[in-house]
């Protein structure tokens, strides 16, 4: 489904990315693990297109020159030079770290925003499914976002992303999610996407992905639980 060859990722003069090449299979959980500072983001910023804004921004503000390499291929076809909302449409969708919701729009506006790429009858079904996996947030459906707790908010930001139907997401980071397993009954989100789950600290998170992809210093090391490099089976 994804396939990333050889990315390098260069903030100025600093190597954040060192030729990291990765997989991931339908149906497959991937976990990204690494110490704080490793490029675990750079590279779901990278995979996702939204390092193409983060370049955008660095140089219309005359900052850090950003320059990255390599080939990303989702379903088949070459992404690498397209916008992110151009991959998004395509269903690779990125949950960021710091949970970017929108503060002051209600969880129920926030989940509808994220709904806008899917058809209304769409939407509607996928927001039973966000209640169903996270049960926490139906009876906070009117309350803005800045007044949900942190543990809240993330289950709203990956509430947010899912609302966008996506084929394969990223989520960076989605530990604090942590305060409302979902449902156990509700399993079917394992087999409905393909989650690449980047995560450093939690036990619990770890045990999840099918394989993992360790990064020290952007630099791919040996793989976790399975075989190295996220290049599944
Ligand atoms: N826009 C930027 N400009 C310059 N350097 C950056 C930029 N973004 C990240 N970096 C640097 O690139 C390296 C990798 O950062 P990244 O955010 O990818 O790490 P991470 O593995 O996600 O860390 P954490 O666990 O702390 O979230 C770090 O040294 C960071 O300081
Ligand atoms: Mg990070």
């Amino acid at each position: 489904m994804l396939e990333a060859t050889g990315l390098m990722v260069f903030y100025e003069n600093m190597l954040a990315l060192n030729n990291v090449s990765i997989r991931c299979e339908e149906n497959r959980i991937i976990g990204v693990f690494g110490a704080n500072s490793a490029g675990k983001s750079t590279l779901m910023y990278t995979l996702s297109g939204i390092m193409e804004d983060i370049k955008k921004k660095e140089e219309m503000a005359g900052g850090e020159r950003i320059t990255v390499s390599g080939k990303i291929q989702f379903k088949g076809i070459d992404i690498t030079k397209l916008k992110p909302s151009e991959r998004a449409r395509r269903g690779l969708i990125l949950c960021p770290e710091r949970r970017r919701i929108f503060k002051e729009s209600s969880v129920l506006e926030n989940l509808k925003i994220g709904g806008y790429l899917a058809t209304p009858a769409q939407s509607r079904e996928t927001m039973d499914y966000v209640f169903k996996l996270f049960p926490a947030l139906v009876k906070l459906k009117k309350r803005v976002g800045g007044f949900l707790s942190g543990g809240e908010q993330q289950m709203l930001a990956i509430g947010r992303a899912l609302m966008a139907q996506p084929a394969l997401l990223l989520l960076d980071e989605p530990q604090s999610a942590h305060a409302s397993d979902p449902d156990p009954r509700h399993e079917g989100h394992r087999s409905r996407e393909t989650d690449f789950y980047p995560c450093d600290r939690t036990v619990r998170a770890a045990r999840a992905p099918h394989c993992g992809l360790r990064l020290h210093s952007g630099k791919r090391g040996s793989g976790h639980g399975g075989d190295a490099a996220g290049a599944v089976e």
